[in-house]
């Protein structure tokens, strides 16, 4: 992409978003899985302009955390008084920039290629100002576009101002523009603020430079979803839609089966190999990496975790900051969190839960069981039901297992707690102490069967049930 050296970029984010109705500032609300004001950034980056410069002011602490590790100077606005004022609190930050690019921070939708054709535009066309537009069919709450003919454009009105003959008007302003900036200051310092707000509109600048006679173009958008703003929480469900639809869209490219896709919600960064297949209610969350010819089941929420290839995951799992090697089967209904790491080959079947354990080559967990803090070796099978109790209520303990071990059904594993390699532990024993290696350990009461009890149990009872009976019959 062509050097843009000479473009400073601004974004506008220092408003409140009075219509979202919200303690959190507009520009820090998330759509498509990241604030909005980080999508504008990132979408600007790869324009490679001199400076990217954030306006901040309504909670600017918390909208400079979120824009500053993107490596972006901040300009504070502070009160806010319009459009245009905040562009005159950042002219020092602009500099020498031949052209400055502004930018709301509330219309995360809007894409590298539409801007660098704003720019392109802007340049060849020695505009003065070029304004970046869209047709919409219901164009209400934006300022419209009152062109001249071709593409020059008389002015932009605000709703407020419009006259019953301009509400006709579906050109919209997106409030994205290139200046000249030797054309803008000039033209900013006659704009009155004029209006009930008692503002500085920057829209107010474009009478101004078509005033002067200098050139004022627009560059009509294919897409007029790149130019929505988020003014209200319907915007911000339709625009989250869009981030949605891309996203899906980029992976099946990439050679991803989503079935239902628009029942499926996948955050910006994850990935997914080629020939996995997503059914349908699935989220895919954070910074997941799915490998290849995977399956992920119906209803199961994966978050932050990586995938290694041909992993499935059985319907309705939740797995999260988890390590799952390939050829491993998670579930149905499992729940796998905290650093978990499964290696290959490993099973872990229906309503078990593991945290921070790992679990080795081959070895499986197929029922019911909560395996906390534990190490598990290769090769070995987890009974139904066994539990590691690695909480005496003050600590976390470990529990480490060897490789082919046996875990009877219904064993409690009271923590700290090692049991060796090859070793058995008998079903339903509460195993408190270390089981050694090729060992049978077994900790439950002896068993007892009293030959012939049941029946004669039974006998005395039907018996008392009979007399019982006649005692009634000579009452009455
Ligand atoms: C603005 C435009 C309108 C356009 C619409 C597109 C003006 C006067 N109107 O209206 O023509 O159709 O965007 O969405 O520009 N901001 C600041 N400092 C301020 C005021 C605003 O940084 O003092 C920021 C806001 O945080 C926001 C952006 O500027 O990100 C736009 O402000 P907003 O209040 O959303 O303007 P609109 O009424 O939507
Ligand atoms: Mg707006």
């Amino acid at each position: 992409m062509a050097n843009n050296n000479d473009v400073a970029i601004l974004i506008l984010a220092a408003g409140k978003g009075t219509r979202l109705k919200s303690s959190l500032a507009k520009v820090l609300h998330a759509a498509g899985g990241r604030p909005l004001v980080e999508h504008v950034v990132r979408h600007c980056q790869p324009l490679r302009a001199k400076r990217i410069i954030v306006v901040v002011g309504h909670q600017a602490e918390k909208v400079q955390a979120v824009v500053e590790p993107l490596d972006v100077e901040t300009v504070l606005q502070q009160p806010q008084h319009g459009t245009g004022h905040a562009l005159l609190v950042s002219r020092r930050a602009i500099g020498n920039a031949k052209y400055v690019v502004v930018l709301p921070g509330d219309a995360p939708l809007i894409r590298t290629e539409t801007l660098k054709a704003l720019i392109e535009k802007h340049k060849k066309g020695q505009a003065a100002a070029t304004i970046l537009t869209a047709v919409l069919a219901d164009p209400s709450g934006y300022g419209r576009i009152l062109r001249k003919g071709g593409d020059h454009v008389a002015a932009i009105i605000e709703e407020s101002k419009l006259t019953p003959d301009q509400k006709e008007l579906n050109e919209i302003n997106s409030s994205m523009y290139c200046f000249t900036t030797a054309k803008l200051w000039p033209a900013l310092a006659q704009v009155r603020p004029d209006n009930k707000h008692r503002e500085l509109y920057l829209t107010d600048a474009i009478a101004v430079i078509n005033a002067k006679s200098e050139t004022v173009l627009a560059e009509l958008a294919a897409d007029p979803r790149e130019m929505l703003g988020c003014n209200t929480r319907a915007d911000l469900a339709g625009v989250d839609h869009t981030f949605r639809d891309w996203k899906r869209e980029a992976l099946m490219c990439d050679g991803v089966t989503i079935q239902l896709p628009e029942t499926v919600l996948i955050d910006p960064d994850v990935t997914v190999g080629e020939d996995t297949i997503i059914e349908p209610c699935v989220q895919l969350l954070g910074k997941t990496k799915i490998g290849a010819r995977c399956v992920v089941k119906t209803g199961s929420v994966i978050a932050d975790s990586v995938l290694a290839d041909e992993v499935t995951i059985e319907q309705h799992c939740v797995i999260v900051a988890s390590r799952l090697d390939s050829d491993v089967i998670v579930g149905p209904f499992a729940r796998i969190r905290m650093e978990t790491h499964l290696k290959s080959g490993s099973r872990i079947g229906n309503f078990v839960e593991l945290k921070k354990s790992v679990v080795g080559e081959g070895t499986k967990a197929m029922h019911l069981s909560y395996l906390g803090d534990a190490k598990l070796g290769s090769k070995t099978n987890i009974g139904a039901g066994t539990i590691t109790c690695n909480y005496d209520g003050f600590h976390k303990h470990p529990t480490t297992i060897g490789n082919k071990v046996f875990i009877g059904s219904d064993s409690a594993l009271v923590a700290p707690v090692k049991i060796g390699d090859g070793a058995y532990v008998a079903a339903g024993s509460t195993i408190t102490d270390n089981v050694p290696a090729d060992a049978l350990g077994i900790a439950r009461g002896r068993q007892a069967n009293k030959p012939g009890w049941a029946s004669k149990k039974r006998r005395e009872l039907a018996a008392a049930d009979q007399a019982g009976k006649k005692k009634k019959a000579k009452r009455r």
